[in-house]
């Protein structure tokens, strides 16, 4: 048996409290202008007091399988990605599988920072294809809020909250040796790389064993824009060379939303037009994990993403991690 993922069904979440770079300019010393020319972000959510990342999690998680048609009953696997869990333990992931009413399979956390969504689709990826996993949620879902330090401008202007999902499910069929493979709607190919060396560059230090308190994230912005423009052009022209595929054949390119800058020097790189990127960094701002999956969700809901179309999803963060997926949606 030859398995292969197709992605049938996606949704994304938003915590209704909205924070545009004017409200931020009145707690740090900063402006829209600022925020605006450096990153491209205008505004972002922020979850309520009280509202936690299985919330936002499990508000995208429903939305993707009612567009899939599917029950939670049916899933054998839920891969959460997040940096902010609600515990130290358990997985928020179980917590959401009690909360689906999903009583079978594993469901498990996947910490890669702001690749998270790109490593939990590489992991569900090799499940299916490796005959472990039939109905799987790949999630992403942060409370960057809650890491913030809200009196750092170099950082609290640049992320936000919210989540993402996607429902992959097994198909029997077009498997990697035959040559109609690039044309089978679903996963392709995904690619995840990570280098420690860099680990301290972009960090929330602190954590159960060090200090017993989850930290505050700190970065150095320059230095992690370089690795961040050099790697993600690595990546994708690594997934296009994978899979015989040119930088021309793609329809979409679904970054993670780290900084309009970032994804205009990758975009420029590719050749690619400007209006086959998703950009949603000026509304969502930075959402770690969530970016891709909040990202696809709304360009399929507007209908610019149309079945059979080549998706391109990248993303860089801490770790440093990055990664690559192609799909075919
Ligand atoms: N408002 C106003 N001024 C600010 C702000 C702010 N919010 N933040 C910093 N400044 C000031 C600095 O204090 C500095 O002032 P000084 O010259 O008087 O010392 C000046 O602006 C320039 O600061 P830099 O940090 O050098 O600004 P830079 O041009 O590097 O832009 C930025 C900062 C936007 C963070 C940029 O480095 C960047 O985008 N880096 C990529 C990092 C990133 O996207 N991280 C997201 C997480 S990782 C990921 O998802 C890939």
């Amino acid at each position: 048996m030859a398995y292969y993922s197709r992605l049938v069904g996606c949704g994304s979440y938003l915590p209704e409290k909205l924070l545009t770079n004017d409200d931020l300019a009145k707690i740090v010393d900063t402006s829209d202008e600022w925020i605006s020319e450096r990153t491209g972000i205008k505004q972002r959510y922020i979850a309520a007091e009280g509202q936690l990342t299985s919330d936002l999690a499990r508000e995208a998680a429903l939305k993707a399988l009612d567009y899939a048609g599917v029950k939670a009953s049916d899933l054998d696997l839920i891969v959460l990605g997040t940096t902010t869990p609600d515990d130290t333990f358990p997985a928020t992931a179980v917590k959401l599988q009690a909360q689906l009413g999903m009583t079978g399979g594993a469901a498990f956390d996947l910490q890669a920072v702001c690749s998270g969504f790109i490593y939990a689709l590489s992991v569900v990826d090799s499940m299916v294809r490796a005959g472990q996993a039939k109905t799987a949620l790949v999630i992403g879902a942060e409370t960057m809020s809650r890491i913030l330090d809200w009196e750092d401008r170099g950082t609290c202007v640049l992320f936000g909250d919210g989540a993402g999902a996607v429902v992959v499910r097994a198909e029997n069929g077009i498997g990697e040796n035959e040559p109609r493979r690039n044309l089978r709607r679903g996963i392709l190919s995904t690619h995840i790389h990570s280098d420690g060396n860099y680990r301290d560059i972009l960090i929330c230090s602190g954590g159960v064993s060090s200090t017993g308190q989850a930290g505050v994230i700190k970065m150095a912005g320059k230095e992690v824009f370089r690795h961040a423009v050099n790697n993600l052009t690595d990546v994708v022209l690594e997934a296009l060379a994978a899979n015989n595929l040119a930088a021309a054949d793609i329809d979409w390119l679904v970054p993670h939303q780290a900084n309009q800058r970032i994804l205009e020097s990758t975009r420029r790189k590719l050749g690619l037009d400007a209006n086959k990127v998703v950009l949603t960094i000026d509304k969502h701002a930075n959402t770690s994990a969530a970016s891709i999956p909040l990202a696809l969700d709304t360009a399929v809901r507007d209908g610019r993403i149309q079945e059979g179309d080549l998706v391109l999803m990248e993303a860089m963060g801490g770790g440093l991690t990055w990664g690559a997926a192609l799909a075919r949606w």
